[in-house]
This record gives structure tokens, C-alpha cells and sequence, in this order.
């Protein structure tokens, strides 16, 4: 009788522990969802914003040893933090901020706001939401909406305004890239794509290090200079090749994006492949809506 019930009991462990997998698992895929409607500003990125500020918020996250939870929580809010910029004029996406009008700019500094609300509804989402509803405030009160300052910003917040920085000096398109259609397919190597960014790298971390303990976090610049430094000398051991693409092998990296017909995005430039994407990529080459040849990193 009690092994029966110890039987019953274990199965219904197991059965509880599938089900709540399952659920995290499609929890996760409608923020990936999410993730790709945010995904329609990247064309005014070199390569993916969203994805890119989370996986390196979440490296930050996990080299300050804070927990699964919380890194958790913060990879969601950083694939989220524009999400505010939904339905915005496109000229308060594309513009950098000292190329906005008045009006433009204050309409922008509205999209933490809006990005909060999107989600306070929701009881999972309150601490998500708080971190994208700081994710624009400095250390010295100069960000926006609230003028916070240094302890009153959640650390998520803080993480995630060194990225988003970095992202958008880096990969964000300006006025003269913006016009050049064809500005991602001037490099032929990754010598030369190292050696053309390197003085606008130079500089990101350089205002970045001057910044550090007065707009960002001291800790935060200095774990995340070390890990793009450590990016920058592992792309250097890549190279640049075509490939057929229903030959494409998991730890590849896209050095394109694609769109399909219809401009949804399914490949970001800068994004390991992985046996998820594989499958897509397989669909979406079935439908007819991907190149039969790409470039890509190895
Ligand atoms: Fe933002
Ligand atoms: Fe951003």
C-alpha cells in the first residue's frame, strides 16, 4: 500500500515537473515572440539590438554571480527594453537622440513608460518592467523618465544602459550608413571589419571608461569591457565563408541578416546558429523565403 502510494506520488512528481518545464519552455517562446515584433526596429541595426543587449546582460549578470532567477529576469527585460518603441513615428527610432527635434526627443523619452505599461499587468512581469522602465536612468540623475540615481536604479537597469550604449554607438546605423544600403557587405574579412570599427570601438570605450561611477556603473563597464575584449579576439580567429544553407552545423554565426518577402526578420547578423534555428531556417527554405547560399562566421 505505501509503495503504491510512494509510486503514485513519484509519478505525479514527474508528471508536475514535465508539465512546469513545458510551461517555462512555451513561457520563453511567447517572450521570443515578443522579442521578433521588437525585431521590426533592427533595420536601423547593423545587427541584432535586442538579442545582442540581452545575451551580453545576462553574461554581465552571471560574471556578478547573481542567481538564475534574477539573470533570468533580466535577459527577458533586456530582449524587451525597447519594446516601448512599438508603434512609434519611425523618425523616434532611427534618430540618434542629439538628431531628434524637441518634440521628437520627448516623444522618445516616453518608451520606458510605455514599455512598463505593456507589462504591468501582469504579476510576473513586475520586476521586468520595473527594470525597462529604468533602463535609460544614470547614476547622476541626468537620465530620464524619473532622474533616478544610484542606489534607487535597479541593477538590471544599470546592466543593461552599458550594453544598450555600446550597441547603439557601435551598431547603430547614422545618417551616412543609413543611405548606404550596401554598408554591410563592405567587409571581405574580419581583419578588416576589426580594423574599420576600431576607432569607433576605441572611442565607446573610452566614453565609457570616463562615464564609469558618473552615468554607468564602475563594476558593470569593467566586467563588460573584459568580455567584448575577449569577443573581439575570438572573432578575430573566425573566418568568412559562403555556405549552402541546408548544410548550415550549430555554433555557425550569420554574418548577414535576412528578411523574408514579407520583412520578418529570421536570421541576425552576429547570431550563433543553434538546432532551433536550423529547423526555422529549414522551413522558411522549404516556403522559398531564404537564400540557398549565405555568409556566415566559422
Ligand atoms: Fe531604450
Ligand atoms: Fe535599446
Amino acid at each position: 500500500m505505501i509503495n503504491e502510494l510512494e509510486n503514485n506520488i513519484e509519478y505525479l512528481e514527474n508528471k508536475i515537473e514535465k508539465l512546469s518545464s513545458n510551461l517555462a519552455t512555451s513561457f520563453y517562446k511567447v517572450i521570443k515572440i515578443l522579442k521578433r515584433i521588437t525585431e521590426t526596429n533592427d533595420k536601423f541595426y547593423e545587427s541584432s539590438h535586442s538579442l545582442y543587449v540581452s545575451e551580453k546582460s545576462a553574461q554581465i549578470a552571471t560574471e556578478l554571480g547573481m542567481s538564475v532567477e534574477d539573470i533570468v529576469e533580466i535577459k527577458i527585460a533586456a530582449l524587451l527594453h525597447d519594446i516601448g518603441k512599438i508603434n512609434f513615428p519611425e523618425v523616434c527610432i532611427y534618430k540618434f537622440p542629439a538628431e531628434m527635434s524637441d518634440f521628437e526627443y520627448k516623444k522618445y523619452t516616453y518608451h520606458p513608460i510605455l514599455g512598463k505599461q505593456f507589462l504591468t499587468p501582469y504579476e510576473y512581469f513586475d520586476n521586468i518592467g520595473e527594470i525597462i522602465y529604468q533602463h535609460h536612468e544614470k547614476l547622476d540623475g541626468s537620465g530620464f523618465p524619473r532622474n533616478l540615481t544610484r542606489e534607487q536604479i535597479h541593477i538590471g537597469a544599470k546592466i543593461i544602459a552599458v550594453v544598450d550604449y555600446y550597441h547603439n554607438m557601435l551598431f547603430k546605423k547614422n545618417k551616412q550608413k543609413r543611405e548606404n544600403i550596401n554598408f554591410s557587405s563592405q567587409y571581405t574579412s574580419i581583419a578588416q571589419y576589426i580594423e574599420t570599427t576600431k576607432p569607433l570601438y576605441e572611442s565607446t570605450i573610452n566614453y565609457l571608461q570616463k562615464k564609469s561611477n558618473i552615468l554607468f556603473d564602475s563594476n558593470i563597464v569593467n566586467i563588460f569591457i573584459r568580455i567584448v575584449e575577449r569577443d573581439r579576439r575570438a572573432l578575430s580567429s573566425k573566418s568568412i565563408a559562403r555556405v549552402v544553407s541546408n548544410s548550415l552545423v550549430p555554433g555557425y554565426i550569420f554574418a548577414e541578416d535576412h528578411f523574408t518577402s514579407y520583412g520578418l526578420k529570421i536570421a541576425s547578423k552576429g547570431e550563433t546558429i543553434t538546432k532551433d534555428t536550423i529547423l526555422a531556417i529549414n522551413q522558411y527554405l522549404a516556403e522559398g523565403e531564404f537564400p540557398n547560399k549565405i555568409l556566415i562566421l566559422k
